[in-house]
């Protein structure tokens, strides 16, 4: 099974190019933002609670979020899935430590951690950018978007050492056209099958 992590800070990308690796290698698509936000559109308890936090730019709480994993693996996988992609999802030690135990479970363990390497300029100008149109509250002001970075580096970014430690962290350059980017990750994803 080929099972991937996209890491890298909000506006890196990881969504945009998961959307396509996904089509590319047959992969199940686990975005923990976009389940958060179809839960918030059709308006469940569960999405009630996690806006407080995400149109603050904070993390939802961890156990919430671990809890969605199981069922959204079980609901959406089926017998082609040749493996999954994860995006946004671990985004804190703890998460990744129940991650690792859930794939140790399904006999099938997370085999490479793609780091997307983008400045805090560039990302801040594309989630502004993207704001101006999308009605994601979080885009809305440079305040909400700067927070979510700095939670990034604080929470987020520690994690590049737990994978580093487990030998599975590739960092790849995310500035570039979307298409470069596509390319690179490819690349990468072609060797693990070599
Ligand atoms: P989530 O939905 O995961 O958002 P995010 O990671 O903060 O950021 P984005 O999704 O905006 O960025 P992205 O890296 O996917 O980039 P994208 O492809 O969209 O999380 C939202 C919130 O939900 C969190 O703040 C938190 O509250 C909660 N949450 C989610 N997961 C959680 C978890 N595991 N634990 C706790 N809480 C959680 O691209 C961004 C823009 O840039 C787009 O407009 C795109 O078109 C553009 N773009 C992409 N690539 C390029 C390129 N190469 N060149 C130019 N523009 C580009
Ligand atoms: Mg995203």
């Amino acid at each position: 099974m080929m099972n991937i992590i996209l890491f890298g800070p909000p506006g890196s990308g990881k969504g945009t190019q998961a959307q396509m690796l996904k089509d590319r290698f047959n992969l199940l698509h686990v975005s923990t933002g976009d389940i958060f936000r179809n839960e918030i559109a059709n308006g469940t308890p569960l999405g009630m609670e996690a806006k407080t936090f995400m149109d603050r730019g904070h993390l939802v709480p961890d156990e919430l979020t671990i809890r969605l994993l199981d069922g959204f693996v079980e609901a959406n996988s089926t017998p082609a899935t040749e493996g999954i992609i994860f995006d946004g999802f671990p985004r804190t030690v703890p998460q990744a430590i129940a991650l690792d135990e859930f794939m140790e479970k399904r006999n099938s363990p997370v085999m490479v951690v793609l780091s997307l390497m983008v400045d805090e300029e560039e990302v801040v100008k594309r989630l502004i950018s993207r704001g101006l149109t999308s009605n994601r509250i979080d885009d809305a002001n440079e305040e909400i978007v700067r927070n979510r970075l700095k939670v990034y580096y604080t929470q987020t970014a520690p994690l590049a050492e737990f994978y580093r430690n487990q030998k599975k962290l590739i960092s790849l350059n995310g500035k570039g056209t979307i298409e470069e980017v596509f390319e690179h990750l490819c690349v990468e994803i072609f060797k693990l099958s070599e």
